[in-house]
């Protein structure tokens, strides 16, 4: 069964929202951000020392449109996911595939991969 995460415009356009969500089983916490009609999800869990990157449920720091983990400032690429400053510069935030359709944002199936 497919898994609908949101609808693309609860997330502000630039912005970064989290959602929970079972990938392969597990419950997770999961960054959805978002440029125009394109959505990347990330699991909610920074390469530096595995906390969840947002100030509160859900609120996420963003500078010059990169999402800045609030424990210790790692800065990411939105959409990538790739860390480009602070303690983890150059590893990545671990990409969730996602797929937009009629406005929601689904779980990509894994074998539709
Ligand atoms: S846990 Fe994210 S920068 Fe340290």
């Amino acid at each position: 069964m497919r898994t609908s995460l949101s609808a693309i415009d609860q997330i502000p356009d630039g912005g970064a929202t989290e959602v929970e969500a079972e990938v392969q089983g597990v419950p997770e916490s999961l960054i959805l951000v978002r440029e125009g009609m394109q959505v990347a999800a990330f699991l909610n869990i920074c390469p530096h020392a595995g906390r969840r990157l947002d100030w509160a449920p859900g609120r996420f720091l963003i500078d010059k449109g990169r999402l800045v983990c609030a424990a210790h400032g790692a800065t990411f690429e939105r959409m990538s996911g790739e860390c480009v400053a602070g303690p983890c510069r150059g590893q990545s935030l671990r990409a969730v595939a996602v797929e937009v359709r009629d406005g929601q944002i689904w779980l990509a199936e894994p074998h539709a991969r």
